[in-house]
């Protein structure tokens, strides 16, 4: 059994450092004695403390967005190197949600690079908005990994952890919830990119999660039929009950 990484991606919430220290003292809890998962928490930059404040080993610290500039007179940014001067180990770089604000695949290829600098983890996120019947969202998600990952050699592919993310399936877009079919057919593809772009060894070594409207209820399907190496969670991650399910279920598959 292969130990799975759960991201909670926190987004803009909760709305106050306080409701925020409760969230994450209940998520050290829940990961409490969970030896197959490791937890990365990524919360608004103004909280990054809070990891600091409650001294925890366990969960590790993520951040949902990075600079693609080093420094400078960039008003709003945060670089990598801020990052990993307050102990964060991971940064999630792509998200669908900053991709419609204007995020392109040559700026998250940037900020890729950034972060590989500062030695961060990067989780990728890549999915289509729709799914055609033709596969033209596989050519689409094939393009998101050519240029996001552009000059990224093989041996810094080790600091890479790829999420497939649907749009179609994230909580706050109201679609359908993905199958673990689904994910299965993108991981085998992914892989198969990684393959071409870098060789088997490396496909296979890279983890691919899932993510996109995760509970407790559909979890355990993308881990043992889906063949996730873990799952990126957005609104569940806020609610300690649902949370804690995700990290159990997590563990034991
Ligand atoms: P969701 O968010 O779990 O609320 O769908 C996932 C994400 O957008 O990362």
């Amino acid at each position: 059994m292969s130990k799975k990484l759960v991201i909670a991606n926190w987004k803009m919430n909760p709305s106050s450092v306080k409701e925020a220290q409760v969230v994450f003292k209940s998520t050290i809890t829940s990961a409490k004695g969970l030896k197959n998962v490791d937890v990365v928490v990524c919360p608004p930059f103004p909280y990054v403390n809070i990891k600091n404040d409650l001294k925890t080993k366990k969960v590790y610290l993520g951040a949902q967005n990075v600079s693609s500039e080093s420094s400078g007179a960039y008003t709003g940014e945060v670089s990598a190197s801020i990052l990993s001067s307050s102990k964060v180990s991971h940064v999630i770089i792509g998200h669908s949600e900053r991709r419609v604000m204007g995020e392109t695949n040559s700026v998250v290829n940037k900020k890729i690079q950034q972060a590989l600098k500062a030695k961060l983890a990067v989780v990728l996120c890549v999915g289509e908005s729709v799914r055609d019947t033709h596969g033209e969202y596989l050519g689409f998600i094939k393009q998101q990994l050519h240029e996001c990952l552009q000059s990224v050699s093989k041996a810094q592919m080790a600091h890479i952890i790829i999420a497939y993310e649907p749009i179609w399936a994230i909580s706050s877009n109201g679609g359908r919830e993905a199958i673990p079919d689904e994910f299965t057919e993108v991981r085998i593809f992914i892989r198969k990119i990684l393959s071409d772009m870098y060789d088997a060894k490396c496909a296979h070594a890279t983890k691919v999660l899932y993510g996109g409207s995760v509970g407790p209820e559909d979890v355990s399907g993308f881990l043992v039929e889906g063949g996730a190496d873990g799952v990126l969670v957005g609104h569940n991650s806020l609610i300690p009950k649902k949370f804690a399910a995700i990290l159990h279920i997590c563990n034991t598959k």
